[in-house]
């Protein structure tokens, strides 16, 4: 096999160049407690069926209810939402105590505030390197106008600016 000329410092601020959005995603524990976390890895991936994906770290505190559950919900977050990003991924604190939730039809957690949010059923888990790979079939869904909140470089990123016209609306 060929031998890597770059390391994971290297490789993971190459990865950050990506511009994505910032979701928090979100399902219960065994206990049906609410848990969640900041993750700008979600990426839509079919349209018939429906279907988005997002990746897990196999270290982070989650992982066990990720592991274990047949539902998710990913909340996108909005440009003044960079706070509700912070609580998501800070740990030894309570996520949701000051942020007002509600629960999606099939029970998984949505932030009341956020942007726009897809409630998914579990479609299929992929082991893949050290993360955890959810894809969910979309049952319901939120559609927000408000810009969104960016990420790239380590950095939170301010969206609202004019836009210029990308692929034509359907
Ligand atoms: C903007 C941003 C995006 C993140 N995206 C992901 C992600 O896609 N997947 C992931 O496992 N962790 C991601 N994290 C890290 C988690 O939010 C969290 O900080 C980490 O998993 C530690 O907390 P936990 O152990 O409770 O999960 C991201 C953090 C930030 C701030």
């Amino acid at each position: 096999m060929r031998q890597a000329d770059f390391d994971t410092t290297d490789l993971r601020r190459a990865f950050g160049t990506f511009l994505t959005g910032v979701t928090v995603v979100t399902t219960r524990d065994e206990s049906g407690a609410p848990c969640g976390m900041t993750a700008n890895s979600f990426t839509s991936v079919s349209l018939d069926p429906p279907l988005v994906l997002v990746c897990i770290g196999n270290g982070s505190s989650n992982i066990t209810a990720f592991e274990a559950t047949d539902r998710f919900a990913v909340n996108i977050l909005g440009h003044d939402q960079t706070d509700v990003a912070t609580v998501f991924s800070a740990r030894g604190v309570d996520r949701f105590a000051t942020i007002v939730h509600e629960e999606a039809t099939t029970g998984a957690p949505i932030l009341t505030d956020c942007l726009g949010w897809f409630d998914c059923r579990l479609h299929q888990r992929v082991i893949a390197g050290d993360h955890l790979i959810l894809i969910g079939y979309v049952e319901d869904l939120q559609i927000g106008q408000r810009p969104p909140l960016g990420f790239c470089r380590g950095r939170f990123v301010n969206l609202d600016a004019t836009v210029s016209p990308g692929m034509p609306a359907k």
